[in-house]
């Protein structure tokens, strides 16, 4: 798939943005802080209703404005579906799909896939489990849109419990009533849970494979990846491998066993001790764990494998013409030796389309620079669109908040957004038909 328009408004840096996109590669190129991560952001958030800088909206909304405004049109095969995401603070967003009525924010995960490489992604090898639950789940719920109502129920049941747990404790209440209460939230949360740990099961038992490949791609090195569930459900004595098996409803036993485990520790401690919120994803490298023994080179390339074994993951779930994931590298290449640059830049171009940001052309690998590509220079006068020869002429416009967008060559790409009549026009035009709302046709 690839995303062939965005329109942006009061969105990080940008006060207005129009930006004709095309299948292949895309550079945006300039200097560091000029707003080349704010725009593949936007489009990464499209996909995820989730940053992959921030764990809030707010940040996403231009400084002084109260809602920001992201319109991208995606391109599937012969399908096209137009996602238009009103972002308020301190208010639901809004969202639609192909200019229907309102759906809830959910309804839209899973239509745009992205899968996004960023500095940051060294966190998932070396910081905290959060980092790789995060990981687990938003790859999860972009296959398997479903899972977002398990997330939200287990965050709520999750905070209802620590809440009950807390007072309890400083009341020194141990009542039947209590205990009742606990009861109901139990069953919540191990029935939330049980989903939560099931999707995340089974997304590894595929997942590793696949990074283990991606692992060998990018080192030609001797070591293997391994991926385990490090469950804190299950008590001491039990053996991990065992998970494997585990169907949701076992898991559903396994946490209402667990809760009657740690009972005491969680009267006196006030808190929830077991459940898919204290698991991890223990990563390992040949005979030890990648976290706290890995090199910094051996580090970076685990968290490279991590996201090109996420993409081979999506297109094997997936693999439809047009349905592989749009390919996002954010400031990656400047951080790489020459040679994982090189093997990196020649493994992405896999994809239908590949967004890459970098400070200087010299940070792109020969690999890609060599190759027919469209350039976006960002700077806070102005952004300019150029092509090479073997591409046709590409647009933008708009205004960053510090300056002028101009677009280079008169628009020529897919007609913005905004100008999209409601129910046809584009796709009668381009004979590219609109996809339906039906869930179902996005997987
Ligand atoms: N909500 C916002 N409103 C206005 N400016 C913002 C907002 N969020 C980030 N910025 C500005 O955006 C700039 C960073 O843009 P970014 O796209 O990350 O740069 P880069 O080109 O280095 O990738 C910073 O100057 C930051 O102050
Ligand atoms: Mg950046």
């Amino acid at each position: 798939m690839f995303v062939d328009h965005l329109s942006l408004l009061d969105f990080r840096t940008y006060a207005s943005l129009d930006l004709a996109l095309d299948r292949g590669l895309t550079v945006f190129v300039g200097p560091n802080g000029v707003g080349k991560t704010n725009v593949v952001e936007a489009i990464d958030w499209a996909a995820n209703l989730s940053s992959h800088r921030v764990a809030s909206d707010t940040p996403l909304i231009k400084t002084g404005s109260e809602r920001a405004i992201v319109r991208i049109r995606v391109r599937r095969a012969s399908q096209q579906t137009v996602l238009e995401f009103e972002l308020n603070e301190g208010r639901a967003n809004r969202v639609q799909i192909n200019r229907a009525a309102a759906v809830r924010a959910r309804e839209a995960v899973g239509i745009l896939h992205t899968v996004v490489f960023s500095p940051e992604d060294l966190t998932l090898v070396k910081g905290d489990p959060g980092h790789r639950r995060k990981f687990l789940d938003d790859l999860a719920t972009s296959m398997r849109p479903v899972l977002a109502a398990a997330r939200s129920d287990y965050e709520r049941a999750l905070r209802q419990r620590n809440a009950l747990l807390k007072s309890a404790r400083y009341s020194r209440q141990n009542s039947e009533s209590h205990q009742a209460t606990l009861a109901v939230w139990n069953e919540q949360l191990a029935r939330a849970g049980a989903a939560v740990m099931g999707a995340r099961l089974q997304l590894l038992k595929a997942l590793e494979p696949e990074v283990d490949r991606a692992y060998q791609q990018l080192t030609d090195g001797p070591k293997h990846v391994e991926l385990r569930y490090e469950c804190s459900s299950l008590d001491a004595s039990s053996d991990t491998a065992a998970l494997e098996h585990f169907s949701v409803e076992d898991l559903y036993e396994l946490m209402l066993q667990a809760f009657e485990r740690v009972a005491r520790q969680e009267q006196e401690r006030g808190i929830t001790l077991v459940g898919p919120h204290r698991d991890d994803m223990v990563i390992s490298l040949g005979d030890t764990p990648a976290k706290g023994y890995a090199s910094h080179g051996e580090t970076w390339s685990t968290a490279l494998a991590l996201r090109l074994g996420s993409w081979y993951v999506h297109v094997a779930d997936d693999p439809n013409e047009g349905a592989a994931p749009v390919l996002i590298l954010d400031d990656v290449f400047a951080e790489l030796d020459a040679r994982r640059r090189q093997k990196l830049a020649q493994l992405v171009q896999q994809a239908e389309q590949v967004l890459v940001t970098a400070a200087v052309d010299e940070d792109l690998p020969p690999a890609l620079r060599e190759n027919p590509h469209r350039v976006v220079r960002v700077s806070p006068g102005e952004v300019q669109v150029t092509d090479s020869p073997a591409l046709g002429p590409a647009a933008a416009t708009g205004q960053p908040t510090t300056g002028r967008m101009q677009a280079e060559q008169p628009m020529a790409g897919g007609a913005p957004v905004d100008q999209i009549p409601t129910n046809q026009g584009l796709g009668e035009q381009s004979g590219v038909a609109e996809a339906p709302h039906d869930r179902g046709e996005h997987g």
